[in-house]
């Protein structure tokens, strides 16, 4: 069995700023294997969550190939690139990305509905009972603070019991304590033998993953 979830070989991504190109990613070589658990640090601007959403089929590459567990998805057409994220990857954005109309419980099922199957209601309050979030189900994402949200975010990545997981900050607006909580989930993950890609600043994260990768002005090293 091929155990590379993840394999990016030459990945380079240019954006058009007015008559600027921003050279966000600049040959990136990256491969994770099954079960891997990794870091992805780097300074503001340096093309982590460009890297994610590259590999999270958000966004394409300029050139060079992206495989997820063997198929090449660099070029796949959107409807192939949704299929994917909704079947194996769990996603946490960096700006949440909650739907403001939806309430906290709606919001975690959404992923699942997308799937068209019933979602189990007991799983979406075990979720976020997992992230201390069960007293605030029926809320709008406007009525949540800036970790809370964070936290609905995480418990949303994990609706579909998705082997992949690519996180964006996912502690970034946490305190402590709060923190703690979402990091020994991703502890779990990695002994369930998920496989978790996580961009963070946070020493603690990166202390429990298993690699770190650092990323530079677009290049990883
Ligand atoms: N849509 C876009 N159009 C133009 N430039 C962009 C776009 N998205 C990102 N960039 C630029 O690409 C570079 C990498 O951005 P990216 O968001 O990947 O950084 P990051 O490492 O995630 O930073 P942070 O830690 O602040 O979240 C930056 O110089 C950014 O300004
Ligand atoms: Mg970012």
């Amino acid at each position: 069995m091929n155990n590379t979830v993840l394999k990016l070989n030459d990945v380079c991504k240019n954006y058009q700023r007015g008559s600027e190109t921003v050279h966000a990613l600049q040959n990136a070589n990256l491969s994770v294997e099954r079960g891997e658990f990794v870091a992805i640090v780097g300074h503001s601007g340096s093309g982590k969550t460009t890297l994610l959403n590259i590999v999270g089929g958000l966004d394409h590459p300029t050139s060079g190939s992206v495989l997820l567990s063997g198929q090449d998805i660099s070029r796949a057409d959107e409807k192939t690139l949704a299929k994917i994220r909704k079947q194996a990857i769990g996603f946490v954005f960096q700006q949440f990305f909650l739907i403001p109309t939806l309430t906290v419980k709606e919001n975690v099922a959404l992923p699942g509905l997308f799937l068209h199957q019933p979602v189990d209601d007991q799983k979406i309050v075990d979720l976020l009972k997992r992230v201390g979030l069960d007293h605030r189900l029926n809320h709008l994402p406007g009525q949540l603070s800036g970790g809370e949200m964070q936290r609905v975010a995480v418990a949303r990545s994990l609706i579909n019991d998705a082997p992949l997981i690519l996180a964006d900050e996912p502690t970034g607006n946490l305190d402590s304590r709060n923190a703690e909580g979402i990091m020994s989930i991703f502890d779990e993950l990695h002994r369930d033998g998920r496989t978790i890609v996580v961009v963070t600043h946070n020493a603690e994260l990166v202390e429990r993953s298993s690699r770190v990768v650092h990323i530079e002005d677009g290049r990883i090293k």
